[in-house]
């Protein structure tokens, strides 16, 4: 038997082409790239694209993906009378959770776990992620759904469709950097979710929906909603340094911080720390981003601890006025491709996952029947 590792850490759970950390450059290298060099340089669209199909898409690749991702959009009457009769106080990420189950059942597909039919799917999803945010968000607010904007992209449609009106070139392509650092992760616990669910030979929407539930924890991606109502608790840079210490105390986590991978920093988080300042400095409001910087300041100091990179975002969305539970179904947005890549994965080299466990209950317990027990 091979050695227990309490919460698989430093096991060896499968092989995959898709990425990897580069431990010694801190890199996240996704299908040969430095995914975060290329956040400055090209759209969600080219850098969905390249996890999904293996390489950054030509010009005619990527006109074919932005038409079918437009069309794709709209949702159908069935999932939006789901998230029209849902409960306001509904969570965004169960309505997402929901929404994506439904389509399983209405894509003609869904059956089908081809490779082929397979990506056909993850793109018609990815295309309705967005929407589905929007439409749950506004029919929570009494207001109807708006339509998705053709002429919009990934991070615009987003933004335009939770708001109503178009968003700044500096919104838009804070939420395009957002979500490139989203996609694609190794085996983080959602991804694995997703490809256990996929082993069984269960199809994407099966293992899609997996993954939404592993990702809604704050352990994993709930820690973006879960940063910012720290941050908003602390209340003051000056707060920061008693609270983290009060909170160690009591042996809590830090939300958006620590990482079961980077021991010295997530790679992603100088590009979106730049984004999240930029934007605060911007709107005049720093105060969110120096909370989280004193409070990194406090944790590095006592536990060698950093941010992950849901900090920055969490700061990042809530400047740009997207209410709070919606930061983890944003997450769903753009991950949706990395999970996809991972499923299909999956299939193509399959084997059941199913470890062992060490027994720690009772042994040759006797039989009584009901009566005497
Ligand atoms: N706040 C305070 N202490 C933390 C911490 C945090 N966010 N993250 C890790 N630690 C501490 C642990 O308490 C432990 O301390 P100890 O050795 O004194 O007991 C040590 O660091 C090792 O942590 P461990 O729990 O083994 O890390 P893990 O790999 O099991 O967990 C996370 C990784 C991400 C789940 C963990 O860092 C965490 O809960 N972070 C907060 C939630 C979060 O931001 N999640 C998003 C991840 S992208």
């Amino acid at each position: 038997m091979a050695e227990y590792s309490p919460g698989l850490a430093g096991v060896i759970a499968g092989e995959s082409a898709i990425s990897r950390i580069d431990f010694d450059s801190n890199t996240l290298i996704v299908r040969g790239y430095d995914l975060v060099d290329l956040t400055d340089k090209v759209s969600f669209e080219e850098v969905a694209w390249l996890i999904l199909y293996g390489d950054l898409p030509t010009q005619g690749q990527l006109d074919e993906l932005t038409t079918t991702l437009n069309a794709e959009r709209e949702l159908p009457p069935q999932v939006l009378a789901i998230l029209l009769e849902a409960p306001s106080t509904a969570h965004p990420m169960a309505l997402m959770r929901t929404a994506v189950s439904a389509l399983g059942m209405i894509d003609t597909e869904s059956q089908d776990i081809s490779k082929e039919a397979s990506l056909r799917k993850a793109v018609r999803l990815l295309a309705k992620a967005p929407t589905i945010i929007a439409a749950g968000h506004r029919y929570a607010q009494g207001l109807e759904p708006l339509a998705p904007d053709p002429g919009l992209s990934h991070a615009e449609n987003l933004l335009y469709m939770i708001f109503g009106e178009k968003p700044s070139p500096s919104a838009a392509a804070a939420m395009n950097v957002s979500l490139i650092l989203y996609t694609e992760h190794g085996f983080n616990a959602s991804t694995f979710a997703a490809r256990v669910v996929a082993s069984t030979l269960a199809d994407l929407h099966a293992a899609v929906t997996a993954g939404i539930g592993a990702l809604t924890g704050p352990l994993h991606g709930g820690a973006n909603e879960a940063a910012m109502q720290m941050l908003i608790d602390i209340g003051s840079p000056e707060r920061a340094h008693a609270y983290v210490l009060d909170l160690l105390a009591r042996k809590q986590k830090i939300m958006g911080f620590g990482h079961r991978e980077y021991k010295s920093g997530d790679s992603r988080v100088p590009a979106m720390k730049a984004v999240g300042r930029r934007l605060a400095e911007a709107a005049g409001e720093t105060m969110w981003v120096d909370i989280a910087d004193a409070v990194e300041a406090t944790l590095v100091a006592e536990k060698g601890i950093f941010p992950n990179v849901d900090t920055p975002c969490a700061y990042a969305y809530y400047t740009l006025g997207i209410p709070i539970p919606l930061f983890t179904p944003i997450f769903v947005a753009s991950r949706i491709t990395g999970w996809s890549a991972h499923i299909i994965e999956q299939h193509e080299g399959n084997r059941i996952l199913r470890p062992g466990h060490i027994y720690t209950g009772l042994e040759g317990k006797s039989f009584r029947p009901l009566a005497e027990r």
